[in-house]
């Protein structure tokens, strides 16, 4: 929510900042703006719209070794010029991500000191604030309005009096930085950054960076100086890239075997002939530093997140139950974080993040921590607040994820659920290691039918042509497919602007079989045999309706060729492991609709990816 990017030293920062702006406009696009000190003044400029709408508008002499850049994602106040950033009052011009809480009881403070705002944002309230408690110590002023805001943020300041000097701050909002020979650039995602370098900190939460041309120096509140531990991202700058792709979204489509493969790979051990577990690959989690210990007396499991990474959680519930006879709730973290959750040691609470930043999520975590649960948490960008601050950590390593519709990120995610469920399932005696051993090697044969998958993507792209047009869609399933149609929902509906449902096949005639019509879209997921027949007489029955059905299944499975309009088939392998090729196939069916309906795949309305506002 909101891409910020400060830059100060050798480069032109408004080019630093227009590139920077770029790689982060998935965070926020409906306005952008840079303010860069030129001849020893701020000039600002902005513009509503995409960031190339802002290049547009910057002329192509403009000059500046420092400076400020801000893509917005509009929450307080309408998409306008006067209320995109940056903001400007007195001294103080400043970025900001997040959400300032108590900004109208502060404008009515200010307000009384002769201050008033030009535009509706929470955000000028901040920059009307510093600006009143400034008197020359930056350090004092940015403190003392510490105590005044609530809400989250992350601010890049620049003080009219301190040239080429730009102070950092955050809570809750994520902001990233590193210094190199040619300056010092922080940014909300390392994304921003790997031009410069791979290597980064985090800015802890409540201290102060104060960049200058040749250094960052983060104080904490006291006036220590901290060095923050400097982290390596192993990707370089092609993979936030589209690399021949039209869409960011279709690459990371086609990126899910890799990312599999870099998720799973390093946590097999395979055990030496001979030895007591001889020949068997097992899933081992000793380098990410979680123990067999985590799930022994654990009474009860809670897997929490938002959007997709809840329906990754929605599927490793039913693994869980399944394989570790544990008790499993699901819940959306916005609701479980107001709610009065039963948590105590014997609780374990599993967070799931692509971002490690989202609000609701975070919060989640805090209150589960607050309250004595365990914690692991399962996240995909290292070092990001929700892997900081969980007890355990399992990385994905689905490399950065641009498209605001999760595709690797998801499948990474479900392919952790597994590991945790074999492993744990092992450990405490549920499975034998052989067992153990047989589901990890059918978790990397997902990988080849995944490869396999992406081949049909031809005749996806020729069905989808007929979902053009809908209005209304249905996804059926029952079992993991059940799970699964969750998330084959949400991809359609954010990128499509399609309204579906996903729905439990076996409910539909509870109310819903009414809205079937004459040529209303099912997507019916039938990969499940144990539930197979049952999900076919559901299809029957929208069938029965006039329903267009299109059916995703196995190879092998047995249906009445009239039953569906359209087959899609996905390689046989254990039920369990149906949900990866499958969700492929949902997703190419997302892509293919938006992009033959002519929309901003990777960057749908309304939307922004890592949501760190509630
Ligand atoms: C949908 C999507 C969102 C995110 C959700 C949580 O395609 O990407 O639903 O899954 O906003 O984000 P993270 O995983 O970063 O916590």
């Amino acid at each position: 929510m909101c891409g910020i990017i400060g830059f100060t030293g050798y480069l032109n920062s408004a080019e630093v900042l227009l590139q920077g702006l770029s790689e982060l406009e998935y965070r926020g696009y409906d306005s952008a703006g840079i303010a860069c000190l030129r001849d020893g003044k701020v000039e600002i400029i902005k513009e509503v719209g995409k960031v190339s709408s802002l290049h547009a508008k910057v002329p192509a002499d403009f000059t500046s070794s420092c400076g400020i850049g801000h893509t917005r994602w509009a929450t307080h106040g309408g998409v306008t010029e006067v209320n995109a950033h940056p903001h400007r009052y007195g001294k103080v011009t400043l970025i900001h991500n997040g959400i300032i809480e108590n900004y109208h009881e502060l404008a009515e403070e200010l307000a009384k000191g002769g201050r008033f705002p030009v535009s509706e944002t929470d955000t000028e309230i901040a920059a009307l604030l510093l600006d009143s408690l400034y008197t020359g110590d930056a350090y004092a002023a940015i403190k003392e309005a510490c105590n005044h805001l609530e809400g989250a943020y992350g601010f890049c300041i620049m003080f009219d009096d301190q040239p080429e000097v730009i102070y950092c701050i955050r809570k809750g909002s994520p902001l990233v930085a590193t210094h190199t020979d040619e300056g010092s650039v922080i940014a909300s995602d390392m994304v921003a950054l790997l031009r410069y370098s791979k290597d980064y900190f985090v800015l802890p939460e409540f201290h102060i960076a104060k960049m200058t041309k040749d250094a960052i120096i983060v104080t904490d509140f006291e006036g220590n100086i901290v060095n923050p531990e400097i982290m390596t991202v192993t990707w370089d700058t092609t993979a936030a890239q589209k690399n021949g792709y039209k869409h960011f979204m279709a690459k990371e489509i086609h990126e899910q075997p890799e990312a599999l493969r870099r998720t799973i790979m390093p946590r097999i051990v395979k055990h030496a002939e001979g030895s007591e577990l001889g020949g068997l690959s097992l899933p081992d989690f000793t380098a990410d530093n979680i123990p067999d210990s985590l799930f022994k007396d654990v009474s009860r499991i809670i897997i929490t997140a938002c959007g997709t990474a809840m329906h990754a959680g929605m599927m490793g519930k039913i693994l869980f139950e399944r394989l570790l006879r544990k008790p499993v709730t699901v819940d959306i973290a916005s609701e479980f974080r107001y709610e009065d959750p039963i948590l105590d040691e014997n609780t374990l609470v599993i967070t799931v993040s692509q971002s490690g930043e989202t609000a609701d999520t975070l919060a989640a975590l805090r209150l589960a921590r607050e309250n004595g649960a365990r914690t692991l948490s399962i996240v995909n960008v290292k070092g990001s607040s929700i892997a900081r601050e969980s007890d355990y950590v399992f990385y994905t390593h689905a490399g950065p994820e641009i498209a605001v519709a999760s595709t690797k990120a998801y499948t990474a995610q479900l392919s952790a659920f597994y590991m945790i469920a074999f492993r744990f399932a092992y450990v405490l005696g549920k499975i034998t290691a052989k067992e153990c051993s047989d589901y990890m090697e059918g978790l990397l044969d997902v990988i080849p039918s995944i490869e396999e998958v992406l081949k049909q993507e031809d005749d996806v792209e020729a069905i989808s042509h007929h979902l053009v047009k809908a209005e209304n869609l249905f996804f059926i399933g029952r079992s993991l497919d059940y799970a699964l149609t969750w998330e084959g929902s949400i991809k359609l509906k954010e990128i499509t602007y399609i309204h579906s449902e996903a729905y439990a096949a076996g409910e539909l005639k509870h109310g819903t079989l009414s809205l079937i019509t004459d040529g209303t879209p099912v997507i019916a997921l039938a990969t499940q045999s144990h539930v197979l027949s049952k999900t076919l007489s559901n299809v029957k029955e929208v069938r029965a309706r006039g329903a267009f059905v299109i059916c995703v299944t196995t190879k092998d499975a047995v249906i009445e060729p009239t039953l569906c309009d359209f087959r899609i088939d996905i390689p046989r392998t254990d039920d369990i492991f149906a949900p990866f090729s499958a969700a492929v196939i949902l997703q190419m069916i997302a892509y293919h609709t938006a992009s033959l309906r002519g929309l901003d795949v990777d960057q749908p309305r309304n939307l922004a990816k890592s949501v760190t506002v509630e």
